[in-house]
């Protein structure tokens, strides 16, 4: 039996970047896997609030996120989808696994290190911690792969030490995840600033294309990414990320390789390029907009979310028991 794991957090809308990173590898994932492979995909709700988040709105995001999933693809007899809050196992385990990890470990991290410089106050304890949860989640359920976008790598090492310090200090329990990060699409970049990942918390609207944009909005998003000036269409990322950034995203969009994609647009100006760009992208984003819209407030997102985290939490309570029994705590 193998096990891939993969979630997203509910703290922001649903980018581009999201999606050709982590739920499209996740929906290709689930549909080519065979009986014995076990899936699930989960909502990081407790990950979302190591910032704040406005209590009303987190619930609402939550719920969008979940209908986004079913509606990019993800099937209920094939994947098991669920809110990581709704299993309690999930901070347990993340306690357990703190209790193992350094803290230079931790604050050796990229992410974490970016964050402290953008907000120096009021930074909880939970930021710094935060991979040890991620660490939690994956081994909870003792999973093989874990399908991300490039920038969670750092974060799955140290899931990867964990597994092994853990299996060295107590026996062996877990399997040491492996990262499935695609070859192209793991890093999609600002539409404004090409050197920055594409980001749900990016302040600016128009860096970021949203699942759920409407198409005037994907249209002008696109006609005012920046590119450069000499109006070649050539993937290199060094002295033309912008083009190349966007070439990646029609890449991933329409199956063309980059190499095809120079080809197809020699001699052509960007105009052209980012009309039928923005062309692709509505078409591909339409259907998915359309099946959320239907979901959402649907009767059978509600159960297929109960029916998730009771199977969710029926693993993760084994692999906790044994946990607990390995490393002596509580009575047996
Ligand atoms: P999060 O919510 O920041 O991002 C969700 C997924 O999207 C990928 N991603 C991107 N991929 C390509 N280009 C981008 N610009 C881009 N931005 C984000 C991320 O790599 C990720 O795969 N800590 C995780 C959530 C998490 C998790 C886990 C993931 C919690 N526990 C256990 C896997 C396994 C996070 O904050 O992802």
């Amino acid at each position: 039996m193998k096990t891939i794991l993969s979630g997203i957090q509910p703290s922001g809308k649903i980018t581009l970047g999201n999606y050709l990173g982590a739920i499209k590898n996740f929906v290709q994932l689930q549909n080519q896997a065979d009986e014995d492979t076990n899936i699930l995909v989960f909502i990081a709700d407790l990950h979302a609030i190591t910032v704040y988040q406005e209590p009303k709105h987190l619930r609402d995001s939550i719920k969008q996120l979940a209908a986004i999933y079913l509606a990019c693809g993800l099937k209920r007899e094939k994947t098991t989808l669920f809110i990581q809050s709704e299993v309690r196992e999930h901070a347990e385990i993340g306690y357990l696994l703190q209790t193992m990890t350094y803290i230079g470990e931790l604050e050796r991290m990229t992410q974490y290190k970016d964050k402290m410089q953008k907000q120096t106050t009021g930074v909880s304890s939970a930021l710094l911690t935060y991979p040890v949860l991620m660490a939690g989640d994956i081994l909870l359920y003792n999973s093989d792969y874990v399908p991300v976008g490039e920038d969670q790598k750092q974060h799955l090492e140290l899931s990867r030490n964990l597994a092994e310090r853990f299996n060295s200090r107590y026996s062996d329990t877990f399997k040491v995840p492996e990262p499935l990060i695609q070859k192209v699409g793991a890093r999609i970049m600002s539409l404004q600033d090409p050197t920055k990942k594409m980001s749900k918390s990016d302040p600016l609207e128009k860096a970021s294309i949203f699942l759920l944009d409407e198409e005037n909005v994907i249209r002008k998003k696109i006609a005012s990414a920046v590119t450069d000036s000499d109006g070649l269409i050539k993937y290199d990322v060094q002295n033309k990320p912008g083009i190349s950034n966007l070439m990646t995203i029609m890449s991933c969009i329409s199956g063309l390789s980059l190499e095809g994609i120079e080809k197809v647009y020699n001699g052509l100006g960007y105009g052209v390029f980012k009309k039928d760009l923005a062309d692709m992208l509505v078409e591909h984003l339409k259907p998915i907009q359309e099946r959320y819209n239907e979901i959402l407030n649907s009767k059978e997102l509600d159960e297929i979310l109960t029916e998730g985290a009771q199977k969710a939490s029926y693993l993760a309570s084994k692999t906790l028991s044994k946990m607990k029994r390995k490393m002596g705590i509580g009575r047996k």
